[in-house]
This record gives C-alpha cells, structure tokens and sequence, in this order.
C-alpha cells in the first residue's frame, strides 16, 4: 500500500451519511524489463530496471503520483536509491512505476550497429535508435568536456555503418581540432578547418540546394533517400572570428540552409559549449528541430532545449543537469518532440580505426545478418 502521509488516496463519498471510503493505492506486481532480443539482454547489461504496478478501487491520480514521485521513491526503495522513475497510466485504474538506471560509461562493439537506423545511446528502455530516413536538423549544447564530441563520433560511426544514405558528409572544426580530420581520406567526406574555405563550402552547398528543390519540382518527389550532412564541432568557434562580414555572410547561409536544407536532405548537426544570440541566432536555432541537451549550468541553454516546465513536469530524469555525466543526454526528438534520457557509449580510438578500414560493402553484409539476431 502507498501510505496516506504522500496523498495518492482516493476518496469516494457516501450519499447518506457524511463519512468517507478512503481506496489505498494497492500493489500488484512488480516485473523486470522484457527485452526484445537475446542480443539486447546481452548489450543491455547495465541497465538496470524494473516495474511495480499499483491500483485504485476508484480511479489512480497520475498527476499526483507524478508530483509525488520523489517522495515515493524513497519509500519504496530509501533516500539515495539513484534511480529514475518514470510514471505510466496502466489498463483500467493502476499506475506503472518504471525505475530504471542508466549506466555511467560503457562500451559498445558493432554489432549495435543497423542498417537504416542510427543508434544514439542507451535510453530508458535498452538501447536507443532513430530511424535514419527521419534524419533532421541537430543541436547539442553541453559544456566542454562532456562527451559531444564522443557523441558525434558515434554518429559518424553510424553513417559509415549506412553509407548509401549519404551523398557527402563535411566536418567542420574551426578550433582547430584533428579528431575529425583522421575520416578525411574516406570518399564522400570532407574534412574543413578553416573558415574561409568554410564560406565557399557553404555557397556550394546552396547551389546543391537549389538544385534538388528545382529536381524535388521537377519530379513531383517528396522523399529524398540521401542526405547531405554538415557537421559542426562547436559552433561558437565561428562567432570569435574578427572579420564580421565573414561571420555574416556565414550565419546567412546557415540560416538559410536550416530553413529549407530539410526537405532537400541538406542537414545541420551543430554542438556547441556554450549557446545564446551571438553564438547562433534564434533564426537558425529555431529551425533545428532535434536538439540535445548535456551538462550545463545555463539556464539559456535549458529552456532553449527543453523548457524548465516541460523538465520537471514530464520528469525527464531526477539528475539537475548541471550534474550530468559524461554522455548523459535528454534528446528531443524533433519529429515527435518526445524526450528521452540517453547515456551515449564511450567511443574509444580502437573502434573508429576499425571503421576506418572497413569494407563497407562486407559490412553491411554484417549488419543485414545481425538484424535478425
Ligand atoms: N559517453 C562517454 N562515456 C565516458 N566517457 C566519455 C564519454 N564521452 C566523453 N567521455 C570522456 O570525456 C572526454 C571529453 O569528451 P569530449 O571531447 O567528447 O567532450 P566535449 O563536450 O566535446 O568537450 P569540448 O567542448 O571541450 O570539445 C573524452 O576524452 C572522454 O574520455
Ligand atoms: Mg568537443
């Protein structure tokens, strides 16, 4: 029974006589994660999770037991318990607990790795995905040293992984960073370090652009399957550039490439430390339509991303998220703008070095066998 000190009763009234029936919130049943594979038990490992399950005679309040959520944690399982819980109506009158607990750093081998999907990290419910014909516009924002950069590679890794939905994939690092420039040798990658030639590039990218829209005319096609991705390791390097026109001309492109890049395939995924008005315009940020969120202390940051209200109302997670860790994200997705708490694997030099001298087509082969695992 939940006590009655966290208010989760209900109360039914008696027609005749003033005094009231009080309907505890009753346990049910309490039940461990179901995976959908053998080999996503295997890779799911460190997520721990579980389910209890209650009912009401009445009818169960779940805004209460969203509010109350803290305090039933404890009760159930004492202070500093350390997991998430996330609350879930359920069939006819109950609620569905779910308490999980992401892992802090773990690591991944291939085999995480599928066709037509992009794999982000561990979520609530094992191991996380995007379709990747739904690839859209990307901003992540976490201060430096937690994890966007190992984030991005793992992205990168997923786009070698499915190479033919990309007809050119440029990484740009303004700071002066070699991490991206080890993939250059790869066909259909440019690597681009300086913001010059990165001015040029994206005057190319926008004749690209006006080319498919009059071809996407044209044929009457809505659908694209391949993209062009621009990668941006850390945006605001391009804002600490003396030549203002530069940066105008720039930030013009941008905009305009985050306003009709989509529906061509023509995609943005932006990281950055730090984000507010100079380091990109609401013009831009507004039309990025996923958006990740790591450790920060902004609060610019926070409502840019996911709005505080929203945060606490749908009880994303019950870590502040200036205390994340290293790879701990809420990703928005900007196709459905549901948000879920991932913790992205540690990518370690050994497995891009693999990818990097991969036979694509040996491994896709690879992949389509693993899919049926
Ligand atoms: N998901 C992760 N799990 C465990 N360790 C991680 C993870 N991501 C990153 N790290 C560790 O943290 C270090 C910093 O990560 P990373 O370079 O990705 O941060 P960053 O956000 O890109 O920082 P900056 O903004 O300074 O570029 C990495 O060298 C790595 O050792
Ligand atoms: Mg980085």
């Amino acid at each position: 029974m939940m006590p009655y000190a966290l208010s989760l009763s209900q109360k039914a009234k008696k027609e005749i006589n003033s005094s009231y029936d009080f309907f505890i919130d009753r346990f049910i049943k309490i039940e461990a994660i179901k995976f959908k594979s053998v080999f996503e038990r295997i890779t799911c490992r460190d997520l721990q999770s579980f389910t209890i399950t209650y009912k009401n005679f009445i009818a169960i309040d779940i805004d209460s037991y969203k509010e109350s959520i803290e305090a039933i944690g404890n009760y159930l399982l004492g202070a500093n318990h350390g997991y998430e819980i996330k609350v879930y109506a359920h069939k006819n009158k109950q609620v569905q607990l779910y308490f999980y607990k992401l892992p802090t750093k773990y690591g991944i081998d291939v085999s995480v790795f599928k066709p037509e999907k992009v794999f982000l990290g561990m979520g609530e419910k094992g191991l996380f995905y995007k379709d990747i014909t739904r690839l859209d516009h990307n901003l992540t924002v976490a201060e430096s040293g937690s994890g966007k950069s190992n984030f991005l590679q793992l992205k990168i890794l997923n786009y070698i992984a499915n190479y033919h939905y990309f007809k050119k994939i440029y990484m740009i690092d303004l700071k002066g960073g070699v991490e991206l420039k080890r993939y250059e040798h790869l066909d259909k990658i440019e690597f681009v370090s300086d913001i010059q030639k990165l001015d040029v590039i994206l005057d190319n990218v926008l004749l690209d652009l006006k080319e498919t829209q009059q071809e996407l005319l044209e044929t009457n096609k809505r659908k694209l399957d391949s993209y062009i991705m621009i990668l941006f390791d850390e945006i605001g390097a391009i804002s600490v550039y003396p030549d203002k026109k530069l940066k105008e001309s720039i930030f013009n492109k941008l905009a305009l490439i985050s306003m009709q890049g989509r529906a061509s395939g023509i995609l943005l995924d932006i990281y950055a430390q730090k984000i507010d008005a100079q380091v990109l315009s609401p013009a831009i940020t507004n039309n990025l339509q996923t958006k990740v969120l790591g450790r920060t202390t902004s609060d610019y940051a926070i409502n840019l991303l996911v709005d505080r209200k929203e945060f606490v109302r749908e009880n994303i997670t019950a870590i502040e998220v200036s205390d994340f860790s290293k790879g701990r994200f809420i990703y928005k997705n900007g196709d459905t703008s549901d948000k879920t708490l991932i913790q992205c694997p540690f990518i370690p030099d050994k497995l891009i070095e693999q990818f990097l001298h991969l036979d694509i087509k040996e491994f896709n082969y690879h992949l389509s066998t693993c899919k049926h695992l």
